[in-house]
């Protein structure tokens, strides 16, 4: 149920409409029960069969409605019949617009509930993106989300059903109490019966919606991946892999369709028994003559038509154990409130910044200190070079300034004002990144160049691009600026998407930018022909380069040498390999004691 309330905020834009669904079920519910006693009456008055026995109130109700329709019977036996098409006319109309609005809330609520998620996934802390795995994303968008959505009907069988259910409920009551209570009586052996089915239902559907996420992520890989696959003849390993992720999930469906199924013959067959005993019962009443056969028609009527709700109601009951797994799953996601922290007062980014400084920065992603104790001072438009191993934290120190991760202490300051107190989106757009593995949106060139860039002159698309030694090779494809580059760019060659990134990163024109090893991919001719657009780039902007290579490191005014989380050296290239330390052993390894 807690989980259920949840998505009442996302319902309550919808509460004009829902009060109509209800007042809608209401009615067309109402109409229903009507059919009942007007049998009652045909059964009684007008075929005379052998009337009497109803109780008081019953006979009351009869009274009225003969008030109402009149005595005679030549037209009563016609009037009554006709009134069940106009019952079934009118509470049609009801069924229609009940359903069609209750429909429609489902689907305004899944784009809702989608665009949520897909903002709050764009806004969490890149820490979150490793925990909700972009195939298990997808797969809490596109069917858990499907899930609630059709979930929706049930809480319009709530709604609804259990009006139609009590209105037949007393017309059995006034009828028959004696009889009714003995129906009751039957009642907990179906609620046991619905408990007992719907019980392993969440355990299920937990498995069966846990297992498609891993389901969609091997899809996602298999799509993301083809290339690789197929160089590698990983074909068989990655069916096999899906193939066994399916049976895995076959194994949850069926343990959910088994649970789901068996409670509807099982409540039919206690039915039909509850059926037979009220047969054998009221057969002795009319023998006995204290019961009438229009009573006894009216009672198992009322009792046939309860059937339909009552099965609806269970199955609402069973049903909605997998919507509250999927509703949970959501708001896991929608509740998690990892963002990166954004000041409330949010200080303008200081355009004309003198200094970066790095105070005493600690930060690790899990349990082992990936920085520690990092502190330099960056003036404005010197080019610094970061060195190091794999893995010594070359890249983090830049996730910290883009605030990707916020440190656990230390900080980064514009001057004199922490990063942390400016506005996230502020600070991010005067930071151009340009990185080794590129991202370019199945778009065209000039939109990518752009990069949602909006506000700026489109003239300049065609400067950056020239100026990042990019407008040759785009002018002689078909459709120019207008060449869509496909999935990821991957119509383009590596050198030619790292052309567009940097002219993207031009066209941004931002006055810090961070090169993480943007020239390694390539071989040597793209390299002269990207390190072009590199130099361009980088004229008057403060830059972080974090490179392998030492054609670029040699450009930097000031070469930093990371080691485990901390800076060991700091010079200039001439300095450091004087130092003879750990930069001179780095530059031996990357010249190969080759002379430069
Ligand atoms: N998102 C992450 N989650 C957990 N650990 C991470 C994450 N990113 C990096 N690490 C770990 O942090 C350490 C520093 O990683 P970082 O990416 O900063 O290295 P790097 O110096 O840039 O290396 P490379 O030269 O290979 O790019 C590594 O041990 C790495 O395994
Ligand atoms: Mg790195």
């Amino acid at each position: 149920m807690k989980a259920l309330i949840k998505l009442y905020p996302y319902l309550k834009p919808y509460r004009i409409q829902i009060f109509w669904v209800v007042i809608l079920g209401a009615a067309m519910s109402f109409l229903q029960g009507l059919v009942a006693p007007l049998t009652t009456i045909l059964f009684n008055d007008v075929f005379n069969t052998a009337p009497g026995g109803e109780t008081g109130q019953m006979k009351a109700i009869n009274d009225y409605l003969l008030n109402f329709l009149g005595h005679d019977k030549a037209t009563l036996v016609v009037a009554i019949p006709l009134t069940f098409v106009g019952l079934y006319f009118l509470s049609g109309i009801f069924r229609y617009y009940h359903f069609y609005i209750v429909r429609v809330i489902g689907e305004k609520l899944s784009i809702d509930l989608r665009k949520d998620l897909q903002a709050k996934y764009l806004d969490l802390n890149i820490s979150y993106h490793q925990k909700f795995a972009s195939g298990g994303m997808m797969n809490k968008i596109l069917n858990d989300v499907q899930y609630i959505q059709q979930g929706i009907y049930l809480y319009a069988d709530f709604l609804r059903e259990p009006i139609l259910t009590a209105l037949l409920f007393l017309n059995l009551l006034l009828l028959d109490p004696k009889l009714t209570l003995y129906t009751i009586v039957s009642a907990p052996i179906f609620y046991i019966a619905i408990k007992q089915t719907s019980r392993g239902l969440r355990k299920y559907g937990l498995l069966s919606q846990v297992t498609l996420d891993t389901l969609t992520s091997t899809l996602k890989e298999t799509f993301d991946g083809v290339k690789i696959i197929q160089s590698f003849g990983l074909e068989k390993k990655v069916k096999d892999k899906f193939a066994a992720e399916s049976e895995e999930f076959l194994r949850a469906r069926k343990k959910i369709v088994v649970h789901e199924e068996i409670a509807g013959p099982l409540s039919e067959f206690l039915g039909a028994v509850l059926f037979s005993a009220l047969c054998i019962y009221v057969g002795k009443g009319i023998i006995n003559g204290t019961s009438s056969p229009g009573v006894v028609v009216g009672f198992l009527m009322a009792l046939g038509l309860m059937q339909k709700p009552i099965k609806k109601l269970q199955e609402a009951v069973i049903r909605v154990q997998q919507i509250v797994v999927c509703t949970e799953r959501i708001f896991e996601v929608l509740d998690s409130d990892d963002k990166v922290i954004q000041a409330s007062n949010p200080k303008p980014f200081p355009k004309n910044f003198q200094s970066i400084s790095f105070k005493d920065l600690q930060f690790s992603y899990g349990n082992e200190t990936t920085l520690k104790h990092v502190n330099f001072n960056v003036k404005r438009g010197e080019i610094v070079a970061i060195v190091g191993e794999s893995g010594s934290g070359k890249s983090t120190v830049m996730n910290l300034l883009e605030r990707f991760f916020d440190p656990s202490k230390g900080d980064i300051y514009l001057d004199n004002i922490p990063i942390k107190e400016m506005s996230l989106a502020d600070l991010r757009a005067n930071i151009a990144l340009v990185t080794q593995d590129v991202f370019l949106f199945d778009d065209t060139i000039a939109a990518n160049i752009q990069a949602g860039n909006l506000n700026k002159d489109k003239s300049h698309i065609k400067e950056a691009a020239k100026m990042a030694n990019a407008d040759s090779f785009i002018t002689r494809l078909e459709g120019s600026y207008d060449y869509r580059v496909g999935e990821r760019g991957q119509k383009l060659s590596g050198g030619e998407k790292q052309r567009i990134s940097i002219a993207r990163a031009l066209f941004r024109d931002a006055p810090i930018l961070i090169l993480d090893e943007a020239t390694s991919a390539l071989d040597s001719v793209s390299e002269i022909e990207v390190q072009k657009g590199i130099e361009q780039l980088m004229k008057g902007r403060t830059c972080f380069v974090i490179a392998h290579r030492l054609s670029t490191i040699r450009h930097a005014h000031r070469i930093l040498v990371f080691h485990k989380g901390t800076i060991v050296e700091t010079g200039s290239h001439e300095e450091l390999l004087e130092k003879r330390g750990a930069y001179f052993k780095f530059y031996q390894i990357q010249t190969d004691g080759q002379p430069t």
